[in-house]
């Protein structure tokens, strides 16, 4: 979703706000733009539709001069993606500018308002009521722009971060937020603000996560102020930011997506670092810290959205079977406005990779409202999810850029398991026998995801068979059902070839009416309990034509019969496979929708972290 840079300092301001742009571009955007303050106090703002490289070459001749100046990535929600809907906006005499990711549910009064009062708009966007708006209460009242902003940003209804500056005031950046995530870097006589932290890496690890409600002075010579809306001072906590700028690259892959595939063994490897003990023993700090609210939870409910909520999903299997825990998956959209039944007792677990995610923020705030203990499982250190819930656990996959998300699917199901297990030992319902037999297996996924890589080639010569088909579909049973939904999500995020997802047996109620030569259909078939089922689903999709792209387990014999093509995955246990079946998933969707010559990393109309409704 849109991106924010913003730089004052000694330098100049453009490279490092391009720079800035192309680290925010895995995002999601349609449009991008830049304003910069030259020498001679002029404010100039450029504007584009299309890629950060279309604004850089509509840069070229321009005057790009000046040590202060904010740019932004807009993924379009009011107005379509256009030179003019794109940020930065500005007032009617060109002094102010300003970029806000967000969005400003109250515009249309505040517009209407505004348009009496003889303002005059040039886009459709939420973003130009707030700076005319600010504006206006500058030019009635006389106050600063500080103050006029700290009074317009009390009069708007939505979520915001924004960054502002005034040719007015040469030396001073504004940076505000609230329930959009703003992050500033503090570097030496220099100060940089981005929407995360990946433009600001290569120059400072010092970091201060803004927090709702605040607004950043940010003042050349002085050192960085932080105020609340209603004009308290805040304290300012900067912490050290632990990313690397390799984390931020593409290593040698033609793809983010396929580095982040491959990435698996480590991220795995990562993820379970420290948390099991002696080979044996699960020990996640956010159980272990909160004993009694877990040992007498009455139930689980997990809130999520996209691959988070496929995660989820497994995660209510793994828990109910090792913990014999009643759980429930909501999405966290249906979830907040469906008044639900939560309250003290109950555990709600919100996942979410980057931590941002506006529908599962809201799903957050009211269940720790109606007072449910809330924990999170996320990515993104320091993120506004991570910050909200009580207490949770990180996923530590490293940072995630291809907007299909991979590593950080398979990182949430390593943490469910290790969850689950942790809350059967707590509750009594595992034994420790059983406990040590599924932490070993946690223990061998890294090489399990190596092994399961190694397909890699066969299945990009299988996606060159189905690169042009329409329609797909996904079946599994148990704990595979979930990686069936999940695998439908990659392929159509990405190829833009319509998938769905279906529990196998579910098929004979509906979906095998759409069986035919046409249609092919993948089953994640590893060896489990319902084997011999699935197999019988299989056969009915052959008996109707449709083509079969199976997943099995090594060494199996029957489905490989049948199917068109099979693809072999190492055993692992069952609780445990939709982590080794993801892998061939995602390989396959990445193979065909870059056979598709698709955007793979940035697929059209998708943002990395969803932060509105
Ligand atoms: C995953 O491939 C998707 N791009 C999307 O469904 C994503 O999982 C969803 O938007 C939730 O994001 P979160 O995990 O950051 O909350």
């Amino acid at each position: 979703m849109c991106g924010i840079v913003g730089y004052l300092g000694h330098r100049d301001a453009y490279p490092i706000l391009i720079k800035g742009l192309h680290r925010l571009e895995y995002r999601g955007y349609d449009s991008a733009g830049v304003a910069l303050l030259t020498a001679g106090d002029k404010l100039n703002i450029y504007k584009s539709r299309g890629k950060v490289d279309d604004l850089e070459r509509f840069c070229e001749s321009k005057d790009v001069s000046g040590t202060l100046g904010i740019a932004h990535t807009r993924w379009a929600t009011h107005g379509e993606p256009n030179d003019i809907n794109a940020h930065p906006h500005f007032n009617a005499s060109g002094s102010l500018a300003l970029v806000h990711n967000g969005t400003i549910e109250n515009y249309a009064v505040l517009r209407e308002a505004l348009e009496r009062h003889g303002c005059l708009f040039r886009s459709d966007t939420d973003t130009e009521v707030l700076v005319q708006l600010i504006d206006y209460i500058r030019r009635s009242t006389g106050c600063s722009t500080l103050d006029a902003t700290r009074e317009a940003l009390r009069e708007v209804v939505g979520a915001y971060a924004i960054a502002l500056i005034d040719s007015d005031d040469p030396d001073c950046l504004i940076a505000a937020r609230k329930s959009s995530p703003l992050v500033i870097g503090v570097g030496e006589g220099e100060t940089f603000i981005g929407s995360d932290a990946s433009p600001l890496v290569e120059f400072t690890n010092k970091v201060v996560y803004l927090k709702d409600d605040e607004i950043a002075i940010i003042r050349r010579g002085e050192p960085l102020q932080v105020i609340t809306n209603d004009n308290r001072p805040s304290q300012i906590d900067i912490q050290e930011l632990r990313l690397s700028v390799a984390q931020l690259e593409k290593g040698g892959y033609p793809h983010f997506m396929l580095k982040e595939i491959f990435e698996q063994p480590q991220t795995i490897r990562d993820c379970i670092r420290g948390r099991i003990i002696d080979g044996r023993r699960v020990q996640l700090s956010g159980i272990q810290d909160n004993q009694e609210q877990f040992a007498s939870a009455s139930r689980i409910v997990i809130v999520a959205c996209g691959t988070s909520w496929h995660a989820g999903l497994i995660g209510k299997r793994l828990i109910q079977e090792l913990a014999n825990l009643p759980v429930q998956v909501e999405y966290a959209s249906e979830f907040r406005y469906s008044n639900p039944v939560v309250g003290p007792g109950d555990i709600v677990i919100a996942i979410s990779q980057s931590g941002e995610t506006a529908d599962t923020l809201a799903a957050i705030k009211l269940a720790r409202e109606r007072g449910a203990f809330v924990y999170g499982i996320c990515n993104v250190v320091g993120s506004s999810i991570a910050r909200e819930t009580n207490t949770g656990t990180y996923i530590h996959v490293g940072p995630e850029i291809g907007v299909a998300s991979t590593k950080a699917f398979t990182g949430q199901v390593t943490v469910l398991a290790m969850l689950a297990v942790s809350l059967g030992c707590l509750r009594g319902t595992l034994s420790d026998d059983a406990a040590a037999e599924i932490a070993r297996g946690i223990q061998s996924l890294p090489d399990l995801i190596s092994d399961a890589l190694s397909v890699n080639d066969s299945i990009k010569t299988l996606s060159a068979t189905y690169t042009y088909v329409h329609n797909f579909l996904y079946l599994g049973r148990g704990y595979n059902y979930p990686t069936a939904l999940e695998g439908a999500l990659k392929l159509k995020e990405i190829s833009y070839i319509h998938a769905e997802g279906y529990p196998a047996a579910e098929m004979k109620h509906g979906p095998i009416a759409l069986i035919d030569n046409e249609l092919p259909t993948v089953f994640i078939a590893p060896a489990d309990e319902l084997h011999e089922k699935v197999i019988s689903n299989i056969r009915q999709v052959k008996a109707r034509g449709g083509a079969v792209i199976a997943i099995v387990t090594r060494g199996e014999r029957s489905i490989t019969e049948i199917a068109d093509h099979t693809i072999e995955i190492p055993a692992a246990p069952v609780c445990l496979s939709p982590i080794i079946a993801a892998i061939p998933l995602q390989l396959l969707a990445y193979h065909i929708a870059v056979m598709k010559g698709r955007d793979v990393d940035m697929p059209r109309n998708l943002a990395k972290s969803v932060t509105v409704e």
